[in-house]
């Protein structure tokens, strides 16, 4: 059996004052159209069956789930007590396959909640091909996509010998620095991590329980308990405090040996911070990028987005960026959108 778990658990703070707790970023979507937690769900869904789709979020966020995807199934919504990164995430994924298949051997795929799409139909072809070069064995399948520009908050893979369509992977870095990103992307034998894993359960388990023996020792704990009929929320809130906070990247995935890849055969963008939405979104004749009311003169290579109904005027101003929503402001220099998750750091808890 087939299952699909969508991670839903990010703050998406490099787009605040946008994206908050209760509404994040993939409950938006910054170029128009469904929210991205939605269009993911929809892409997935054309080949998995809709029961079989599990979103992994947190409390803040199942209110704006439920009214944003109305199409999620409700009871498939499961809440992390705190984040723990990705490693929990999947760790918890791992243990709900396992219940909900009853013994049989199952596998599953697991999706970030933030990336933007458009070929429904080669993504649908990729994770096909991703199942089946998962289910020969103890394999983890990652999808890797081409990379255009040194990014360092990206994981990058490194290919060996291909089999099939698909290829071994040498070594696995997550998100290196600029120098190391400039020589990957310079050798040619590198992809971009999707942040999209395929494996058996039997694969993962035994990856996490090799690679991170704590928190697979925890989940293990879990299972025995949610086993015997205790309560879910409970049960994870006693035991989630617990967990080393830490992404499957660096815990499994740069560790394991028995990594595989599968070369994407669709577009992906991440839309990562403010900077990014210039790839999505049209330019004014002065390069400015405009969603809302907005009046400039000598002003370019500006973004310039508001969701409260505000007008925004500026004057002599060339790569800034300015982002109204409701009750905040954020006025940036695009070479530093990066930076905005650091600025929410240090922000009062009601922002
Ligand atoms: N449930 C849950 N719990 N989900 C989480 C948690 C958590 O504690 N933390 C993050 N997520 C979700 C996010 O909402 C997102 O959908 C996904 O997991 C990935 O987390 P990010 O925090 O966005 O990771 P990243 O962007 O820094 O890096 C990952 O994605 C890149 C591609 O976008 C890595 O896998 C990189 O290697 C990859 O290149
Ligand atoms: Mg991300």
């Amino acid at each position: 059996k087939r299952y699909a778990v969508i991670m839903a658990g990010g703050m998406g703070e490099r787009f605040w004052p946008l994206s908050r707790a209760e509404r994040p970023k993939h409950l938006w979507n910054i170029t128009g159209g469904d929210c991205m937690l939605s269009l993911t769900f929809a892409r997935v869904a054309r080949f998995i069956p809709k029961s079989n789709i599990m979103i992994i979020t947190n409390p803040a966020q199942i209110k704006g789930i439920k009214k944003y995807c109305p199409e999620i199934p409700q009871e498939n919504i499961i809440s992390e007590p705190v984040g723990r990164d990705t490693t929990a995430a999947v760790g918890l994924a791992a243990l709900l396959v396992r219940l909900r298949a009853k013994g049989d051997e199952s596998s599953f795929a697991v999706f970030p909640s933030d990336s933007a799409v458009n070929d429904a139909e080669g993504f649908s072809e990729t994770i096909a091909k991703a199942f089946e070069v998962a289910e020969k064995g103890e394999r983890l399948v990652t999808i890797g996509i081409n990379p255009t520009f040194p990014a360092t908050g990206y994981g990058y893979i490194k290919r060996s010998s291909e089999e099939d369509g698909a290829y071994k992977v040498e070594r696995f870095y997550e998100k290196p620095n600029e120098m190391r990103a400039v020589s990957y992307l310079e050798s040619g034998d590198f992809y971009w991590n999707s942040g999209i894993f395929v494996w058996l359960t039997s694969s993962i388990s035994n990856a996490l329980k090799d690679n991170a023996p704590k928190t697979f020792g925890i989940f293990e704990k879990i299972g025995r308990e949610l086993e015997n009929g205790g309560d879910f929320d409970k049960i994870l809130a006693e035991y989630y405090p617990q967990i080393e906070k830490i992404s499957i990247d660096f815990s499994v995935m740069e560790k394991s040996q028995n990594i595989w890849v599968v070369p994407a055969a669709f577009d992906w963008d991440d839309v990562g911070s403010w900077a990014a939405v210039e790839r999505h979104l049209k330019r004014d004749g002065k390069g400015n990028i405009v969603n809302g009311e907005f009046y400039s003169c000598d002003a370019s290579d500006c973004v310039v987005f508001d969701t409260a109904n505000r007008v925004t005027a500026i004057v002599g101003l060339k790569d800034i960026v300015v982002i109204h929503s409701d009750d905040a402001t954020l006025i940036c220099r695009k070479d530093c959108t990066e930076k905005v998750k650091e600025l929410v750091r240090i922000l009062p808890p009601k922002l």
